[in-house]
């Protein structure tokens, strides 16, 4: 099974494949060449991500996983026309989760490409018009973690810049919506 990131964040989605699906195979893409995708036009996310999949199908993969919200957002329906095995991605698997929960306030944080095809929100409203959304591109947190700055004290105010508004929301749910985010978790 093919995994694809533009750089570390879909290690955090490996982390389950691996624990889930113990008796797979599996290689993982971190397109560090192209690394950050979250502020690249809508054309060279798709691009940078048909390549990352060609990639993987060459390696004779049996299906790919796009580990990224940002490619998944953008890049899904034209990876899956041009690519002949299964493809997975990641946001869908999160919006069953929400419209099944009884949350009535929900935050989605992405980059900003993610945040700007404000796909969770209307994927959402799609399904139900109960959820209200509070939308947040967090633009900082992706170099924060390749650079492994999490856990640090400018992190910790980078955090605090981007979640005071939401936190005043009193939300029930925060959907970190780019696959980089889990890192900062604690
Ligand atoms: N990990 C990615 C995501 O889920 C991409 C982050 C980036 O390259 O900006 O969106």
């Amino acid at each position: 099974i093919g995994v694809f990131d533009s750089g570390l964040g879909g290690l955090t989605v490996l982390k389950y494949l691996l624990e889930y699906l113990p008796n797979e195979d599996f290689i993982y893409l971190g397109d560090l060449a192209n690394l950050p995708y979250g502020n690249k036009s809508q054309d060279n996310i798709i691009k940078y991500s048909i390549k990352c999949a060609k990639f993987l199908e060459s390696k004779n993969v049996k299906a790919i996983i796009i580990a990224c919200n940002t490619a998944s957002s953008y890049a899904y329906d034209t990876i899956r026309n041009s690519i002949k095995v299964p493809i997975f991605d990641v946001i869908s698997p999160c919006i069953k989760e929400i419209i099944y929960s009884k949350n009535k306030k929900v935050a989605i944080l992405g980059t900003e490409k993610t945040i700007e095809s404000n796909i969770y929100a209307n994927s959402i409203k799609k399904n139900t018009s109960s959820i209200q959304t509070y939308n947040k591109a967090c633009p900082l947190f992706v170099p924060i973690v390749e650079e492994g700055l999490e856990g640090t004290e400018i992190t910790q105010s980078i955090i605090d810049y981007y979640l005071n508004d939401i936190r005043k929301e009193k939300i029930d749910k925060l959907i970190l919506g780019c696959t980089h985010y889990p890192i900062l978790i604690k």
